[in-house]
């Protein structure tokens, strides 16, 4: 079994800070502690740098279909630009077609990724409707496949969106077997009215998409699933929470000791409103949903995340390209929603967050790694530095200066939202299970390396 040295590192996890070496051997933690002198296969001196566990990108959509579309990144160049941006291990959506088994949907999902993804991965199973079959098939995955999170989207009629008795269903049925409900909380309903009547009065430009789809709409359909999670006894797990108003419920159900978590993306810690304006047709690389909010949504969501209100930093990678997103060109609504982001997750929130003082380092780490691997069940296997964790670690240099720009990102989209910002910190060496993946800036991954992880029971439920 090979084995690795990482020395003279500053190793920081959620809870600790401290200088330490770390021994490698067949892929795990073996030894931390001062000095270590063993002889080993690959030696990393990691001095001046520090040492943290490989990020945990919990949601993505690689390979995704959307319509006509595919989402630009398959699972070779998803997780081998998330692995550039010092991200170890992520977890996408298999979606079942209408009417497909989600056993059937797992194992499309299972061999999209096989012989193709460079890190680990894992999947949260989209549910589109919620019969007796789904609930036998949900207690099935989350018992034997380890899929142990469902997704429920309460927007996009006609597409994915379900209504409020299958949404209580899954709820139910996730409660019963363990597993942990995520929700996209939009009023879907009130959208498509919203869209309709921008169209009809001529308003087609991308800042449409963002007029039609007020925080109002995130707020109320956050309130609405906490409500009925609080009814069904379950957990829940929001995802890309955008604005103050929806944050506010999250806070508020918190203190009042209902386990419901919530994440929020970069995009919305570091675009906003105004960026649909920019000249020409650039607004439409901006087209996601939720889509951008004003400076105010930012800063309550930094508050957020630095109080604990926020636990987890994603990114909701869904990247088109630009002529992709061109289809939308007359009309807004048929702009393919979402954007590029597994690489630059890392890097953005240590530069914005840790080196502009809105987080330290170890809430970086809580928020990046180990609040997803806890609340996803993949603690303490990652998600943290300690003996007989698996050696996914990050190399993080804390100056390092880059320009982020399509030129040099590694994601399969010919565009960068954050075009021209320079962010400092950023990984020098990534490791997965003990193994040199990205060397100061040089590919040493191959596809297939990165295995399906079976996920137990995360934290977030009660039982
Ligand atoms: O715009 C987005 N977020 N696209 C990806 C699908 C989703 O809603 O998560
Ligand atoms: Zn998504």
């Amino acid at each position: 079994m090979p084995t690795a040295l990482v020395r003279n590192g500053r190793v920081v996890t959620a809870s600790e800070s401290y200088d330490a070496d770390l021994y490698i051997d067949g892929g795990k933690i073996a030894l931390v502690g001062r000095g270590l002198s063993l002889p080993a296969d690959t030696v990393i001196d990691a001095s001046g740098a520090l040492v943290v566990p490989g990020g945990i990108d919990v949601h993505t959509h690689l390979d995704m279909p959307a319509g006509e579309l595919t989402s630009a990144d398959d699972f070779e160049t998803g997780t081998r630009a998330a692995a550039f941006g010092g991200t170890t291990t992520v977890i996408d959506f298999a979606t079942p077609e209408p009417g497909q088994s989600l056993l059937a949907a797992l194992d499309t999902w299972r061999r999209k990724a096989e012989g193709q993804a460079v890190v680990d991965y894992g999947f949260h199973m989209a549910l589109r409707e919620v019969g007796e079959t789904t609930l036998a098939e949900m207690a099935r995955l989350t018992r034997d496949e380890g899929v142990t999170s469902f997704k429920l989207y309460l927007a996009y009629p006609g597409v994915l969106q379900v209504d409020d008795a299958a949404f209580f269903r899954a709820l139910l049925g996730a409660r019963e077997c363990g597993a942990l409900p995520l929700v996209h909380a939009e009023n879907g309903g009130v959208i498509d009215v919203l869209v309709k009547r921008a169209l009809a009065r001529g308003e087609t430009a991308p800042r449409h998409h963002a007029l039609t789809r007020p925080p109002e709409t995130e707020a109320e359909a956050t309130a609405r699933a906490i409500a009925m999670a609080g009814m069904a006894g379950a957990s829940l797990y929001v995802v890309h929470l955008s604005c103050a108003a929806a944050l506010a419920h999250v806070t508020s159900a918190r203190d009042r000791g209902l386990p419901v978590h919530a994440e929020t993306c970069p995009q919305y810690l570091f675009l906003s409103i105004a960026d649909y304006d920019r000249p020409g047709f650039d607004g439409e690389q901006y087209v996601m949903s939720p889509p951008l909010r004003e400076a105010a949504d930012q800063e309550a969501l930094w508050r957020g995340l630095a109080g604990g209100d926020l636990q987890v930093v994603a990114t909701d990678h869904c990247p088109f390209t630009l002529a992709d997103k061109a289809r939308g060109r007359d009309d807004f609504s048929k702009i393919p929603n979402g954007a590029p982001g597994i690489e630059t997750r890392m890097t953005l929130l240590w530069d914005g967050g840790v080196r502009a003082g809105r987080i330290d380092a170890q809430r970086f780490v809580e928020l990046t790694s180990a609040a997803p691997a806890r609340i996803f069940g993949l603690w303490p296997r990652k998600g943290t530095i300690a003996v007989g964790s698996d050696a996914d670690l990050v190399v993080w240099d804390p100056e390092r200066e880059t320009r982020l720009s399509v030129e040099t990102l590694h994601m399969r989209v010919d565009y960068s939202p954050y075009e021209g910002r320079v962010v400092r910190g950023g990984p020098a060496v990534v490791m997965s299970r003990g193994e040199v993946i990205v060397d100061r800036g040089e590919w040493k991954g191959r596809p297939g390396r990165g295995q399906f992880l079976k996920r137990s029971h995360g934290a977030a439920h009660p039982a």
